[in-house]
């Protein structure tokens, strides 16, 4: 396996590259930040110098100068936040990338513990909530604090008493607000857990009315469901005054800032330290100073959900549970020659073997059959042959090449599986074959199909090849499903061939053809079928017996049947070798 693009996969890498491509967006931002810094100095000019004087000519210039300085910062924004939106768009797709890759080389023994809709929420949800936490940092907050920062310098210059009693007020301001903001947050969770206790309790006792009354319980139920009705009602009263006020406190105190500048500035005028238009220069500037204060309030909520959506996908996508695989040889084409070498093998988190101590050897082009009972060990043995898991003990030889040394990648091209539930994936009928082998061409796919002998049916269906097979194959029978399958399996030509019970799931009308374009597919290959029973592989050269991951007999079918004729006879049915 190839390590080397696995850790430069890693989430620290992307973040470093996800800096770079930032960067145009960034200074793009931090242009039209200062753009707008010169705007208080102009206000306090044409108040302080043209007003005084007069001077129609002046103020429309220095008006006319504000106009232009919006004009830039305008296009620096529409700029800005299109490089923004582009960069992290193609961030999203990378860091979607970096999962779906990662899950081809975690192994199956850590998915396994997976749940798949909490695989599938990592790609899709998780992400989006990364992505609205830098989308509102580098939209909002980001220029919010830049335009603050450039304009605080600047009222800086003009008056640093006034300035620095914007300072000191601020962070005040901030923490303030903060706290009626958790206060907010709280409420609303409060409410949030009072209506998901009301439904779950209506639901179940609304579902369950019948036994109720007949049980004759409904006084206890209407009074509880009177409490719960109650919390929840209080608990939304309680949110709805909590937003009330907070609205009100964060008009109420920038009111409150702002009368204190006027104030404090009145008092700074009457004593000679600064003029009118200082003061107007200081009143405009106060909606951009307390922005970023709003911004960081309102990233609380992301902030958390992105922290947790963050770990999840670092749990992916940094995982240690790699297949530890490393070998790297590949050659031409399998002969097709394999080696069980007292393979031992359980399955991670449990304690029992699924495969005991399994000694055997299939030469090119033989036909071997794995029979056993449900739980045998049959699927776990191709799963190891796979390279799906790695054997507990002993090993796997291929064309005489330890399993270990092969390119396991590469070697899973050697082989074609075909199982009961053929999965398919929605797409065209065509699409679906050349799964299998997607540089095929058309006439490859059409060979293959005719080989499978679905062909037929195909040309019969109204789009033929074109024809949407649906979510999972559901627009298909489980008969096409595996005609399909099989020229999967043909189109990809390899030289071994596993066939998993793949005529279990069809009836018995329809297994006789299926079972025809089997036998036609496995004509020069190497072909492990694995079977419940003795008399659905009677073709095969040499058939194993397996039971509880042990061999017990192996054989051709008409010795096995002689030697486990009376065995069969007392066998539960289930378990029947005939
Ligand atoms: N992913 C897994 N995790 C843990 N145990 C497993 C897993 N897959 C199979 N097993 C266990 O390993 C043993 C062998 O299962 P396996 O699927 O190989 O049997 P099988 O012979 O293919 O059976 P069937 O005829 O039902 O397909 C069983 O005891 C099964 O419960
Ligand atoms: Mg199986």
């Amino acid at each position: 396996m190839p390590t080397e693009p696995l850790n430069a996969a890693r989430l620290p890498g992307y973040i470093a590259r996800a800096r770079r491509a930032l960067w145009p967006g960034l200074t793009l931002a931090v242009l039209r930040a200062l753009a707008i810094a010169p705007c208080p100095l102009i206000l306090k000019h044409i108040i302080d110098h043209e007003v005084p004087t007069s001077d129609a000519r002046g103020v429309l210039l220095w008006s006319s100068l504000f106009a232009g300085l919006m004009g830039v910062h305008y296009l620096g924004s529409i700029l800005g936040a299109r490089q923004l939106a582009q960069a992290l768009a193609r961030l999203m797709v990378e860091l979607r990338s970096r999962i779906f890759f990662r899950l081809q080389f975690l192994s199956f023994s850590y998915l396994d513990r997976q749940k798949t809709d909490r695989l599938v929420s990592k790609y899709t949800s998780d992400t989006q909530a990364i992505e609205a936490l830098l989308s509102a940092i580098l939209n909002q907050l980001l220029p919010a604090v830049l335009y603050s920062l450039t304009i605080l310098t600047v009222l800086a210059v003009i008056n640093w008493r006034l300035a620095t009693a914007f300072l000191v007020t601020l962070p005040v301001w901030a923490f303030a607000k903060w706290l009626f903001f958790a206060r907010l947050q709280r409420s609303d969770q409060a409410a949030q857990i009072a209506e998901a206790k009301l439904t779950g309790t209506a639901n179940e006792f609304i579902s369950a009315l019948r036994l109720v009354r007949s049980l004759g319980g409904e006084k206890h139920l209407e009074r509880v469901l009177f409490d719960r009705s109650g919390d929840f009602a209080r608990s939304r009263a309680d949110h709805s005054w909590m937003s009330a006020g907070f609205a009100s406190f964060s008009y109420v105190g920038a009111q409150t800032i702002a009368a204190l500048i006027v104030g404090g500035g009145a008092l700074l005028a009457i004593r000679g330290h600064m003029t009118p238009g200082t003061l107007v220069a200081f009143l405009a500037a106060l909606p951009m100073i307390l922005a970023p204060v709003q911004s960081a309030i309102g990233l609380r909520a992301p902030w958390f959900a992105a922290q947790e959506s963050y770990k999840k996908v670092k749990e992916l996508i940094d995982s240690p549970y790699v297949e530890d695989w490393h070998g790297a040889r590949r050659e031409q084409r399998l002969s097709g020659d394999l080696v069980f070498d007292r393979v031992g093998f359980s399955y991670p988190g449990t304690d029992h073997p699924a495969i005991r101590n399994f000694s055997f050897t299939i030469r090119p082009g033989e036909t071997v059959a794995l029979v056993g009972p449900p739980g045998a060990g049959k699927t776990t043995l191709t799963n190891l042959l796979l390279g799906l898991y790695a054997p507990t003990t002993g090993q796997i030889v291929i064309d005489g090449v330890p399993q270990r040394e092969w390119d396991m990648r590469w070697i899973r091209r050697q082989l074609a599986v075909v199982t009961p539930e053929s999965i398919m994936l929605s797409g065209t009928i065509e699409e679906n074959i050349r799964f299998a082998r997607s540089e095929a061409t058309d006439a490859e796919v059409r060979t293959a199909a005719r080989l499978a002998q679905a062909d037929d049916f195909i040309q019969r269906l109204p789009h033929g090849y074109l024809t949407l097979v649906g979510e999972h194959g559901v627009a298909l029978t489980a008969e096409q499903r595996q005609y399909l399958a099989i020229a999967r399996a043909a189109l990809r030509d390899a030289p071994i061939l596993i066939l998993d019970e793949a005529t279990s799931a069809l009836d018995s009308e329809s297994a006789g053809p299926v079972q025809l374009a089997l036998e036609r597919l496995a004509a020069g290959r190497t072909v492990i079928t694995l079977a419940h029973r003795l008399s659905a592989v009677k073709k095969a050269s040499r058939i194993v017996l397996l039971d509880g991951g042990n061999i017990i007999d192996e054989g051709d079918y008409a010795a096995l049947t002689a030697r486990h004729e009376k065995r069969r006879e007392s066998a539960n049915p289930d378990v029947s070798l005939g």
